[in-house]
């Protein structure tokens, strides 16, 4: 039975076993490639998504769970949001691998806490793994992008 979703505001039907990562429906199925996998185990976050508008590691939520609810991919944003201005002001990448998960994650904090404060930050952020080590940009950027350079 297919699966309903929306996903970037478009409803989606998906076919896919319901124990199927969500990751590889957005990446194989519908080609949606700016969502990463980093570990697959739900330890670095590069796959993060918004479920319901909640940050969610999408290598470890299967497809068949989702019937009816609403995802947002990096795609979404469409170089738009004010975190990508931010985030191309700070200069936050280095090899970019984790940079849509950490963008996902910070812009599910700022849906929810518009001025966040450090300690916010460092737990909405936890999950989030660099190994380029942009923590400390990634920080200002979201500061920035909440009009929070305190
Ligand atoms: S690929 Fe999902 S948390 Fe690492
Ligand atoms: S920028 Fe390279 S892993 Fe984060």
């Amino acid at each position: 039975m297919a699966i309903s979703l929306t996903i970037n505001g478009q409803a989606v039907q998906v076919t896919a076993p319901a124990e199927t990562p969500l990751l590889w429906v957005l990446r194989d199925e519908l080609m949606l490639t700016g969502t990463k996998y980093g570990c697959g185990i739900a330890q670095c976050g590069a796959c993060t998504v918004h479920i319901n508008g909640q940050a969610t590691k999408s290598c470890q939520t299967p497809v068949g769970s989702l019937d009816g609810m609403a995802i947002t991919t990096i795609e979404q944003f469409g170089g738009n949001h004010p975190l990508q201005s931010a985030w191309v002001r700070h200069d936050v990448p280095q090899c970019g691998y984790c940079q849509s998960g950490q963008i996902m994650a910070a812009a599910a904090l700022l849906s929810h806490t518009p001025k966040p404060t450090d300690a916010d930050i460092d737990a909405a952020m936890a999950g989030n793994i660099c190994r380029c080590g942009t923590y400390q940009r990634v920080r200002a950027a979201i500061k920035d992008a909440a009009g929070n350079q305190g």
